[in-house]
């Protein structure tokens, strides 16, 4: 149909770091009444998702068909969706392009088309496809991919297609090709800023994701963006993921600073990758709901060009290494951010010729974080302080 389509990257909730196989119809609801008393939906966050591990069984039921899982979800799958649309949100669901899901359930290859169907039936409006236990060929992981974005065009229903195969084989290049408007291109990402050396493939920090999405900016656009994996703000160490994964953290413990995650915030919103949420959202505190709910910084994101920001500098300033990206947006203006990598405060000096801006009058640079006020700034260029492990975000404008 002709709204196949995912102009701007998607933003909701994912059901995964924090419940794992622990979701269940109450927390989904709940979750869904929550959103809504803090005014998720109209800031965009309107896809809530399932992840893995809703199914009934490890093996698909005798008749071919999918089924949910009755104790868990004993109203079923039309009663969840209805009353997450009545309520204003969008339905996630979760399945996998081999015969068993990452956790251990029963998932769709060969079984495409019947899937697909199944989910339209039940009122689903995006499916996360992911990839374990697949062959690791590109030209396999292309098939596997574009079997099931067919079968979801012929289902009936817009369903937004969204791929997890996690990068090796460079989604980036042919995700669109398969239906999909969006793909991961990272591990798993933890609550932990860096892993550092002791990375270990299937989980990796905030910083292992900068590494792989900073170079990407290219391949994104209107329907085809590079997602970067949910975001970890508001778990401080909780979560599903975080405990069962705790002896494999460099320290031994998850959990970042609000400086951080504020700062993964920016950094995905400049990547244009979906802005999805995945802590207990029936509770958020006040310095985790600032940060989710900053409009200007969801504006970048969800900007029409759908442009992911170019890392324009990427250099050692008094010893600490800092990335400065420049994003185009859609009403002529620039959003630039300066991110300090390094473990002491900088002071950096900002150029509007970075973001090829090279009028003779001043510009108008916006701090998006409230951290400065506006200021008319011309070829003597924007002097700041940067923090460490900080992303400074402007938005510039001619006016
Ligand atoms: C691997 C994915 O990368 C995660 O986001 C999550 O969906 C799990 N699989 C579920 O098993």
């Amino acid at each position: 149909s002709k709204d196949l389509q995912q102009p701007v990257p998607f933003m909701g909730w994912l059901s995964w770091n924090v419940w794992e196989e622990a979701i269940d119809e109450k927390i989904m609801l709940e979750t869904a009444h929550a959103a809504k008393r803090y005014g998720l939906d109209k800031l965009g966050y309107k896809y809530l998702c399932l992840d893995d591990w809703w199914h009934c069984c490890k093996e698909r039921p005798a008749d071919g068909f999918p089924e949910w899982d009755q104790a868990k979800f004993p109203n079923g799958m039309r009663y969840l969706t209805d009353t997450l649309h009545a309520l204003g949100f969008k339905a996630g669901i979760y399945s996998d392009a081999a015969a068993h899901t990452c956790a251990g359930a029963f998932a769709s290859y060969g079984y495409e088309k019947i899937d697909a169907k199944a989910y339209a039936d039940w009122g689903f409006d995006l499916l996360k496809y992911d990839y374990c236990g697949a062959p690791p060929a590109a030209e396999e992981a292309q098939r596997r991919y574009t079997a099931m974005g067919n079968a979801l065009k012929e289902s009936g229903r817009n369903i937004l297609f969204y791929m997890c195969e996690w990068g090796p084989r460079e989604p980036w290049k042919w995700g669109a090709e398969t239906g999909a408007t969006c793909w991961r291109c990272t591990y798993d990402s933890r609550d932990y800023w860096d892993w550092g050396s002791k990375a270990n493939g299937g989980h990796i920090g905030v910083i292992q994701g900068v590494d792989v999405m900073k170079h990407l900016w290219a391949y994104s656009g209107v329907n085809r963006f590079n997602d970067a994996d949910m975001m970890m703000i508001g778990l401080h160490g909780t979560g599903r993921s975080s405990s069962y994964d705790a002896a494999n953290y460099p320290t031994g413990r998850a959990g970042m600073t609000q400086e951080e995650y504020q700062s993964q915030f920016s950094l995905w919103a400049m990547y244009a990758s979906p802005l999805t949420l995945s802590f207990d959202i029936r509770n958020i505190s006040d310095d985790d709901l600032r940060i989710i709910s900053n409009k200007e910084m969801i504006a970048i994101n969800q900007d029409r060009m759908g442009q992911a920001a170019e890392l324009v500098s990427d250099t050692i300033i008094s010893g600490q290494q800092v990335e400065v990206y420049v994003k185009d947006l859609e009403n002529g203006d620039m959003a630039v951010a300066v991110f300090n990598r390094g473990e002491s405060t900088i002071h950096y000096t900002f150029y509007p010729q970075q973001a090829y801006l090279n009028g003779k009058k001043p510009y108008k640079f916006h701090d998006v974080w409230g951290i400065s006020q506006d200021k008319m700034v011309g070829a003597e260029g924007y002097n700041m302080q940067v923090l460490p492990h900080q992303t400074r975000v402007f938005r510039v404008s001619r006016k």
